[in-house]
C-alpha cells in the first residue's frame, strides 16, 4: 500500500522578475480520461502530450492491470490497445491509485458494470477521502462495495453481473461523480441519465462523443441532463492532450505578483468549464492576454501572455466555483497581494480534496502574516495592498496545489516562504520546480 516517502522541505524567496516561456505539461483530467477510454475502445488509441505525473502513471498501471495493453513510446507519447466496453479482466492484485481521487473514482465507475471484483487503495490522503459519493450511484447499477467505515479505501467493488441503466441526480457539483456514472453507464444496456445542477468540467462527455458514444446534454429545470446510450463499441482515437490550465495557474499567478514579470504560457486549454480562474484574475485587474485563440482536439486553446499587475480584491461569484475549483489555493495566495478583500464563497468541496484546502490555505496564510476569515464553505483573504510579510512555514498535507501555491507566494513576499514537504508536486506537475527556475524563480530544496 502506498505511503508518502521522505518529505522534501522547500523554500522560495523574492528575486528578479519572471521572464520567458512556460511550457506546461498535459492536462491531468484529460490524461486520466484518455487512458481509461483508450482502454475501453477496441483497437489502438494514440495519445500525445500525456501528463506523466504520478497520478496518471497510476491510472496507466491500473488500465494494464485490467487487461489493456498500455505502452509508453516516447515523451508524453502513449499507445493503448483497449479491451472494449465490458471487456475488463479481473486484476490479480489490489489497484493502488496513489494520490489520485480522479483516478480511483473514474476507474471505479468504469469497472462497476463489468462482472469482476476489484480492490482499490491509495496513499494516506486518498484513504481519507469520501468514496460514498461514488459507490452510492454505482450500487444503483447493481455493483456492490465493501469498504472501511464511512466507505473509505481500501474498498472492494464487485461489479454488476447484470447491470441496469440508471437515472441519477448528483448531490454535489463534481465531475468525478458525473464521470463515474457515465463510465458505469457505458456497459449498462439502455440509457443512463446523469443530472447535475451546476455544470462541471465536461471532458468525459466530449471525449465519449469523440470515441463514438451516443451522448447528449440538455439544460432542463433540474439542471444539465446528460443521456448516454449504453454498450457502444468505442472507436480508438488519436488524442492530443491540451496543456493543463490548473498547472498553468501557478506560473501565471506568480508572474502577476512578481514585479516586472512578463511571461508567455503557450497552448493552454481554456474549456469554459475549467477557465474560471482566468476570468477572475482579469476581473481583479490582471494583465493577461489570450493570444492565438483556436480549437485543438475539440477543446478551446490559447497562448497566455501575462504581465505583473496591481490587483484589486473582488467577490468571486459562487456559481463560478466548479470552473475553478482546483484554483482557489493559488487564488487565495495571490489575493494576499491585492488591495482590498477577496471573498470566495460556495467552496465547501475544497474540504474534501487532497486535503482540507480551506483549512490548509487559512493556516498557511496566517503563518505568512495575512488576515483571513474562514467558514465551512468560504474563505475571505484581506489583501495587503502589495506588501506581504511571508517568513512562515506552511504545512502542505501532501497536497500538490497547497505546496505550489505557497512556493509561488514566496516569490513576492518580503521574507522567504517555506513548506514542510513539496514531494506531492510530482503527482500533477513534475517539472514545476525546473520550469519556475527557468523563468527566474528562486525556489530551493532545504535538504540539499
Ligand atoms: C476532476 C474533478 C474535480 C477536481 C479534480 C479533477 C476531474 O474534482 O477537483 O482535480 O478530472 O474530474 P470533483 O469532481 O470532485 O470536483
Amino acid at each position: 500500500m502506498s505511503g508518502h516517502g521522505t518529505p522534501t522541505p522547500m523554500q522560495s524567496r523574492a528575486g528578479g522578475p519572471l521572464k520567458g516561456t512556460a511550457e506546461i505539461p498535459g492536462d491531468k483530467s484529460v490524461s486520466h480520461r484518455s487512458l481509461i477510454l483508450g482502454a475501453l475502445a477496441v483497437g489502438e488509441t494514440k495519445i500525445s502530450g500525456l501528463l506523466e505525473g504520478d497520478d496518471i502513471l497510476d491510472t496507466a498501471k491500473a488500465m494494464a492491470a485490467l487487461g489493456a495493453d498500455v505502452e509508453r513510446v516516447g515523451d508524453g507519447e502513449w499507445r493503448v490497445n483497449g479491451v472494449g466496453v465490458g471487456g475488463f479482466a479481473e486484476p490479480d492484485n489490489v489497484i493502488d491509485c496513489g494520490n489520485a481521487g480522479t483516478g480511483v473514482r473514474l476507474i471505479m465507475g468504469a469497472v462497476s458494470t463489468s462482472p469482476i471484483t476489484v480492490t482499490f487503495t491509495g496513499d494516506a490522503s486518498l484513504r481519507s477521502r469520501p468514496m460514498g459519493r461514488i459507490t452510492d450511484p454505482l450500487t444503483l447499477f447493481g455493483a456492490q462495495t465493501v469498504g472501511r467505515a464511512n466507505g473509505l479505501l481500501p474498498l472492494t467493488l464487485v461489479g454488476a453481473h447484470e447491470p441496469m441503466p440508471v437515472r441519477y441526480t448528483s448531490p454535489h457539483a463534481s465531475a468525478q461523480i458525473k464521470s463515474a456514472v457515465l463510465l458505469a453507464g457505458l456497459n449498462a444496456p439502455g440509457k443512463t441519465v446523469l443530472i447535475e445542477k451546476e455544470k462541471t468540467r465536461d471532458h468525459t462527455e466530449r471525449m465519449l462523443r469523440g470515441f463514438g458514444a451516443e451522448i447528449e446534454t440538455v439544460e432542463t429545470d433540474e439542471g444539465f441532463e446528460i443521456t448516454l446510450t449504453g454498450q457502444p463499441e468505442l472507436r480508438p482515437q488519436t488524442i492530443a492532450v491540451p496543456r493543463d490550465p490548473s498547472s498553468a495557474a501557478f506560473p501565471v499567478c506568480a508572474a502577476l505578483i512578481v514585479e516586472g514579470s512578463d511571461i508567455l504560457v503557450p497552448n493552454i486549454g481554456l474549456n469554459p468549464t475549467r477557465a474560471g480562474l482566468f476570468t477572475t484574475l482579469v476581473e481583479m485587474g490582471a494583465d493577461i492576454t489570450f493570444e492565438n485563440q483556436r480549437e485543438e482536439g475539440g477543446e478551446p486553446v490559447a497562448d497566455l501572455r501575462v504581465k505583473a499587475s496591481k490587483l484589486q480584491g473582488i467577490e468571486v461569484p459562487s456559481e463560478r466555483a466548479p470552473s475553478m475549483i482546483d484554483e482557489y489555493p493559488i487564488l487565495s495566495a495571490v489575493a494576499s497581494f491585492a488591495t482590498g478583500k477577496t471573498v470566495m464563497r460556495g467552496i465547501r468541496e475544497l474540504r474534501v480534496k487532497e486535503c482540507d484546502r480551506i483549512d490548509a490555505m487559512a493556516r498557511g496564510l496566517e503563518a505568512m502574516g495575512v488576515t483571513i476569515e474562514e467558514g465551512e464553505d468560504f474563505l475571505i483573504v484581506h489583501g495587503q495592498g502589495g506588501k506581504v510579510q511571508g517568513g512562515g512555514k506552511a504545512s502542505t498535507f501532501f497536497d500538490h496545489r497547497i505546496g505550489m501555491s505557497f512556493l509561488c507566494m514566496g516569490l513576492a513576499t518580503e521574507r522567504p516562504v517555506s513548506i514542510d514537504d513539496g514531494s506531492a508536486i510530482a503527482t500533477s506537475f513534475p517539472i514545476f520546480e525546473n520550469l519556475m527556475k527557468d523563468l527566474g524563480a528562486s525556489i530551493m530544496r532545504n535538504n540539499r
